[in-house]
């Protein structure tokens, strides 16, 4: 992604050690986090330095070459850090079975990493065919380059298509509570794309309205039937988009198919801390006493599913 004319990844890997752009520091701050050690990359995944299913995944694929002469324990560490986004499971066992195979660590990382970048770009160009001029289309938090290394999955389908010379717009859910909206927000002004940002609660109102035409999401993890979890939210806006005839499709590379899962049902859901409601910006904003609850995923049945656009093209129902 091009930040200010140089181009970046929300990760890569320099000088033994595991570098990101920080993320819980945009759109506000361009600032890079360092991890030198595993604990680091764990501590980054867990407070979401970096956040998205496949980023997740190239973190921990990093992670492994800085923990490679104790893969095993390396390993579980990284295991513990986020349970939703398969990306994460996905890319551990590969590096597990790379290093356990005697390859070079840093080698099979890379290797990992450009394979994702190459899926996405694919995905993209499959997903821009759906996009005409005046669409209007409406995605779900973040799934930019920000979330995958580079390109990203709902957000690679609109590049493309602006790269082409589609003219349309997206709407962008701010998405409560840690307002990832505001990183697709960064990344669509970066590539100068049309937009607007949206509460969460406004979705339906657009819909209704017959003001957006088509819904594209990414997704953390891909039961074999179909059912998907994604940012919290995804689920309701699904609803909302059958209710109101709206195409919703789902853009993932293969590496978020969970194919050991027969439904949505087996999809652990993360419960994050209270501290992401009740305060923000630094500021907080609710009493010391007030309960809440923060399931940081949810899962959408399959049948509110139009499509899921992938490196290999678009699989239909
Ligand atoms: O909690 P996050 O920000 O890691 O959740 C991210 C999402 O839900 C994304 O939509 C998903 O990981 C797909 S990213 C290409």
């Amino acid at each position: 992604m091009k930040v200010e004319g140089k181009e970046y990844r929300a990760l890569w890997y320099e000088d033994n050690c595991v570098k990101f752009i920080d993320q819980r520091k945009l759109p506000y701050k361009f600032e890079f986090f360092t991890a030198k050690n595993v604990d680091d990359v764990a501590f980054a995944i867990k407070d979401m330095v970096v956040r998205g299913a496949p980023a997740i995944g190239a973190a921990a694929a990093y992670g492994l070459v800085l923990g490679r002469d104790d893969v095993d324990k390396t390993a579980d560490k990284l295991r513990g850090t986020r349970p939703t986004a398969y990306d994460l499971f996905y890319a551990i066992d590969y590096m597990v079975k790379k290093i356990k195979n005697g390859e070079d660590a840093q080698k099979a990382a890379d290797v990992y990493v450009e394979d994702i970048i190459n899926r996405c770009k694919k995905i993209g160009e499959h997903g821009a065919k759906l996009i005409k001029d005046g669409m209007k289309i409406l995605t779900h938090c973040n799934a930019g380059a920000l979330a995958t290394v580079d390109y990203g999955t709902a957000l690679a389908p609109f590049r493309v298509a602006h790269n082409n010379g589609k003219d349309f717009f997206v709407f962008a859910d701010e998405t409560r509570p840690r307002c990832q909206g505001l990183l697709t927000d960064w990344e669509l002004e970066q590539e100068g794309i049309p937009h607007a940002v949206i509460v969460d609660n406004a979705a339906g109102y657009f819909m209704k309205k017959g003001e957006i035409d088509m819904v594209i999401t990414g997704a953390d993890r891909i039961a074999k039937n179909g059912d998907f979890a994604n940012k919290i939210g995804t689920y309701e806006k699904a609803v909302l988009a059958k209710e109101n005839g709206i195409p919703f499709y789902v853009a993932a590379p293969m590496s978020t198919f969970d194919k050991t899962i027969k439904d949505g049902e087996e999809i652990v859901i993360e419960e994050r801390g209270r501290e992401e409601l009740t305060v923000i910006n630094g500021k907080k904003v609710m009493p010391d006493w007030t309960k809440v609850k923060n399931p940081a995923f949810d899962v959408t049945p399959k049948k509110y599913v139009n499509g899921f656009i992938t490196e290999d093209g678009i699989i239909k129902k």
